[in-house]
């Protein structure tokens, strides 16, 4: 947690409306032949900093609503369609993809308590593309990648709207 601290220090100053811990790591293979260092930067990228990044950045959003009543701040988390359901050989990546979008709906449930002085302060959101453009998918499906803009732009456009999306219709159909 303390790199995550001092992330929060030395950004301090800057009015941060809007954060997507977007990184993450895609690894798949037989289970038996999966590395245990790369089972392990797998949880840490994909877990363990998405849950300490919303964390402390969610604190910081609120306060950051409750100074200035009425200007809306958002947090996105990068899921996948990955999460939607289990595969044979990417067992992990999307187990971690599935924690990423439970963990939304739990922090949706808490944002959204209208009896709450926190409620609706921070719009929340999980984006589960399908296949984009990027370095992560694997050569033989890039013909199938959805352009990395058509994806964001939807996304964007969906924050404040909805809890979940897709970024792109087709992935959500
Ligand atoms: N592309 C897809 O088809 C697809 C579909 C569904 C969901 N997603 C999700 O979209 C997000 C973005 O991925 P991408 O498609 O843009 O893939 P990408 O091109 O492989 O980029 C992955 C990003 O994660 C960062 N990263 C990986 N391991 C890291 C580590 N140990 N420490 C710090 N940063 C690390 C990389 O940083 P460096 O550049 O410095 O290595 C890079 O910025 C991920 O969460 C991924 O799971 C992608």
């Amino acid at each position: 947690m303390d790199h995550y601290r001092r992330i929060l220090e030395e950004t301090k100053d800057l009015d941060i409306s809007l954060v997507i811990p977007n990184a993450g790591y895609y690894k798949t293979g037989r289970q038996d032949h999966l590395p245990v260092e790369v089972i392990e930067q797998m949880l840490d990228v994909n877990i363990y900093h998405v849950g300490a990044v919303t964390k402390l950045f969610y604190q910081r959003l609120l306060d950051r609503t409750l100074q200035k009543p009425g200007i809306h701040s958002g947090i996105v988390t990068v899921s996948s369609i990955a999460s939607c359901h289990p595969v044979a050989f990417g067992a992990i990546y999307h187990a971690t993809k599935a924690w990423v979008s439970y963990m939304n709906e739990g922090l949706q449930l808490e944002v959204q308590r209208a009896d709450m002085p926190w409620s609706k302060m921070v719009d929340v959101m999980c984006l589960k593309p399908g296949i984009t453009v990027s370095n992560m998918p694997p050569a033989h499906v890039r013909h199938l990648a959805t352009p990395t803009d058509v994806v964001v732009r939807g996304a964007i456009n969906n924050l404040g709207q909805y809890s979940e999306t897709y970024g792109y219709w087709l992935h959500e159909f």
